[in-house]
């Protein structure tokens, strides 16, 4: 499934000085079985764009698509192919393992052997196999984050919607969950929208990475990146992965720095 962007702005408060532009006229056409990260500083819009793209938020004007590439015309509506994925876990911790993830197929009526069948095979797949009964209080929080991939997961939907998640993890837990993202990228090959606001991570997981400005938030560059796949934490050390940082942390810094000195002058103004 395309995601098809086209001239999306959207302002919060309305007419009076509270009003803030958060996104002001982003066009772009996320491809099918890609992983593309927005990147950009902290308030520069990500979550408010990938929040529209989820059908959670509307857009103040411009136009959004969920294609098909493979049957043209056919349209559907916003959030309807997307699961959301973010950073705060929102599992419910009076809920076990099992049924934390089983819960989207529970809403939708599948029977519990089916459910409960389904589940235990993709808590084998990030690695909690034997974990089905324990309740989230009793896991760390990397093994949190990974049940709430499983629950996204189980859900099949084409586009997966990805922000900031593993923003709260620690350096060596958020290690594994990129590696674990890849392994599943290159088995399921979904469309993949990943919001962070680190350099490397971006560059580790997208075949893509738009570069954002800060507020209000426009795509600077887009940064196209030719790793091989599947991609594994060693590129991090070859030359190719050097430049492609070098190139994106060049842009940033000049956002940060333009958002700062604006800020300063409106202070002083
Ligand atoms: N519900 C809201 N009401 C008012 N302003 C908001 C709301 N959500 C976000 N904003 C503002 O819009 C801008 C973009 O926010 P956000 O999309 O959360 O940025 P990011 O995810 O890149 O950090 C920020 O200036 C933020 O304060
Ligand atoms: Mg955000």
């Amino acid at each position: 499934m395309d995601i098809v962007v086209e001239h999306v702005r959207k302002t919060f408060g309305s007419g009076d000085k509270s009003e803030v532009l958060a996104l002001d006229d982003v066009s772009h056409r996320f491809g099918s079985q890609k992983i593309t990260c927005l990147l950009g500083p902290s308030g520069c819009g990500k979550s408010t764009l990938i929040q529209i793209i989820g059908g959670i938020e509307d857009a103040t004007s411009g136009r959004i698509r969920i294609e098909d590439p493979a049957r043209s015309g056919g349209t559907t509506k916003l959030g309807a192919e997307s699961v959301m994925m973010w950073q705060g876990l929102n599992l419910f911790p009076w809920r076990s393992v099992i049924d934390n993830v089983a819960f989207g197929p529970q809403m939708h009526g599948v029977g519990k052997a089916q459910r409960y069948a389904r589940a235990t095979e993709l808590l084998a797949s990030v690695g909690l196999r034997g974990f089905e009964q324990h309740m989230p209080a009793q896991l760390s929080g990397g093994m949190r984050q990974r049940v709430a991939l499983a629950r996204a997961l189980i859900m099949e939907r084409p586009i997966m919607l990805m922000d900031e998640p593993f923003g709260a993890l620690d350096a060596q837990t958020k290690i594994v969950m990129q590696e674990e993202l890849l392994r599943i990228f290159d088995r399921t090959k979904k469309t993949i929208l990943f919001v962070t606001h680190a350099i490397e991570e971006a560059i580790l997981l997208g075949d893509e990475v738009l570069v954002m400005t800060a507020r209000p938030g426009r795509i600077k560059e887009i940064i196209k990146v030719d790793l091989p796949r599947p991609r594994g934490l060693d590129i991090l050390g070859s030359p190719e992965f050097a430049a492609l940082f070098d190139r994106a942390f060049h842009l940033i810094r000049d956002e940060v720095t333009r958002a700062m000195r604006e800020q300063e002058e409106a202070v002083r103004a």
